[in-house]
């Protein structure tokens, strides 16, 4: 399923009218916008439950948004989001449905895919989870838990874990394997108690490359431990598409996770790759981590798109992407919890927005992913904020920051959220010294801010999923498949090629 653009998306009347209006913007400062409209703040924040988007540092007026929406609405971004959500070929060159939103319940209840009924096989793995950390509760004869897997594999419960590590059960330590690198490897597992630990492999295809030596090498790690042949059955779990091959590598059945087809990789924390985050706060922090998601979905599903936060999200990317070109976009949590935020945002939004091909196999002539990083405020702002401030490339921010801390002490959040607005305000304003030319800062540089109440698995699943959206949105309007992946096959067919060279000249 794609977008049926009646002309190409350049040539509609609304992207004409949006490169028109840009024209009218390229000189206006959003400080001035600031100074003629004492609402703006309120006017450009919009609010979920405990989440709140402020977009008022932006190059926007009444007339952009109405433009925005008017284009998202020309390429019929209702219809897809629509169809997206009902089951439709959204991953049109795998035919594939796109369907992880109904890892978190969002999804119509008499779906069918393949012959099974979606929402009584997601019910059905959860029920797996919640028995699975009852035993491993019970039982207690793990206190490590190393999960193996490699980007969406690994990415989203390693963040997941780490912003929510105040809620872990005393005793319980979750490590994260991912890279082949041997020194990785080494330093994950050193000083761990063989008979202690268990590891989950999560592996949709069960066959990456790194994911599979690691996961061998743990077995042959606990062999030379002491751990015995009887019993080493019970120190793997699996999570994959590909149950055959889990059982083939020797894992017991009742320990195989099921990771359906509809789920891609980068989208998957909701599903049993979130295992380890199930074992580690609980299952009842697991599932507010599911409903916090589920919130976003009928928030993103049923809310009008110039209220509905992922659309302005992604609306907004469009607009300095295309309109006034800028190449790349900054993820700045002031929140060191998390930290893995541009990491996942990275994988998120490059990989499945870095394409330029189109619904009809053309080549798009516009530009699409814009180039993600960031870091952590405040060390960030100690880095790359110089570029930020004052370098030749104007970059859109995202601030992620908490009103409140898990843990107060002293002043120390008041001093954290005073630099995020220190340094919002210092990208909008900028400052002039006529004197010194070195120390002139232009200023009228775009950002957002997304304010969470508080870190928690509900928070934290909303947080993810309005991305998640917000990718969605982007890829719908620029007509490309964002849920493929095509890009990184290649270098994995040469690595493997380089590998039986180097192997054999051994
Ligand atoms: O190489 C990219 C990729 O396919 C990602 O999309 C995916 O998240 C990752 O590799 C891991 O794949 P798997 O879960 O099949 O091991």
């Amino acid at each position: 399923m794609s977008s049926n653009y009646p002309l190409s998306l350049m040539q509609t009347e609304e992207w004409k009218q949006l490169a028109e209006h840009q024209n009218t913007l390229r000189d206006v400062r959003i400080s001035a916008l600031f100074k003629n409209d004492l609402a703006r703040g309120k006017t450009y924040t919009l609010a979920l439950d405990e989440i709140s988007f402020d977009y008022s540092r932006n190059k926007i007026n009444e007339r952009t948004i109405a433009l925005l929406t008017a284009l998202a609405r020309r390429t019929g971004l209702e219809e897809m989001r629509a169809h997206l959500f009902n089951g439709a070929i959204m991953n049109f060159t795998e035919r594939r449905p796109v369907l992880h939103m109904a890892l978190r319940g969002s999804c119509p209840a008499h779906l069918d895919i393949e012959g099974r009924n979606v929402r009584e096989r997601v019910d059905a793995t959860l029920e797996q989870i919640r028995v699975f950390t009852e035993f491993f509760d019970n039982e207690q004869r793990f206190s490590e838990i190393v999960h193996i897997g490699i980007g969406g594999s690994d990415i989203g419960p390693k963040l997941a874990y780490s912003a929510l590590r105040h809620l872990t059960k005393p005793g319980l330590r979750v490590h994260f394997l991912t890279n082949v690198d041997p020194d990785h490897f080494h330093d994950t597992l050193a000083g761990l108690n063989p008979a202690r630990t268990l590891f989950i492999i999560a592996s949709k295809s069960f066959s990456t490359q790194e994911t599979m030596t690691n996961a061998h090498s743990a077995r042959e790690w606990l062999v030379r431990g002491g751990v015995g042949a009887d019993i080493i059955d019970a120190h793997f779990c699996a999570v994959t598409a590909n149950a055959g091959e889990a059982r083939q590598f020797g894992i017991a059945p009742e320990n195989i996770f099921d990771l359906p087809d509809w789920v891609g990789g980068r989208f998957s924390l909701w599903s049993a790759v979130g295992l380890p985050v199930a074992l580690a706060l609980g299952f009842d922090h697991f599932k507010s981590l599911l409903h916090g998601a589920y919130t976003a979905d009928q928030h993103f599903l049923h809310t009008p798109l110039e209220q509905n936060i992922p659309v302005m999200m992604g609306m907004l990317g469009v607009w300095y992407r295309n309109f006034w070109h800028y190449n790349a976009y900054c993820i700045l949590p002031y929140a060191e919890r998390l930290s893995l935020m541009p990491q996942y945002i990275q994988q998120l939004d490059m990989e499945s927005n870095g394409k330029t091909m189109d619904a009809h196999a053309a080549r798009v002539p516009y530009k699409t992913a814009p180039i993600v990083f960031g870091a952590s405020g405040t060390g960030a702002q100690h880095t790359f904020f110089q570029l930020l401030h004052q370098g030749s490339e104007i970059v859109p921010c995202d601030f992620i920051a908490t009103r409140q801390p898990v843990h107060p002490l002293g002043d120390h959040h008041e001093k954290l959220v005073a630099n995020v607005l220190g340094q919002t305000k210092a990208l909008m304003d900028g400052d002039h010294n006529a004197d010194e030319p070195h120390k002139n800062f232009d200023g009228n540089r775009p950002s957002n801010i997304l304010w969470l109440q508080k870190l928690c698995p509900q928070t934290l699943g909303m947080l993810l999923a309005l991305y998640e959206h917000k990718i969605f949105v982007q890829g719908a309007v620029w007509n490309i498949n964002s849920f493929d992946q095509y890009g990184v096959e290649l270098g994995k067919t040469l690595a493997g090629k380089a590998l039986e060279k180097i192997q054999g000249v051994r």
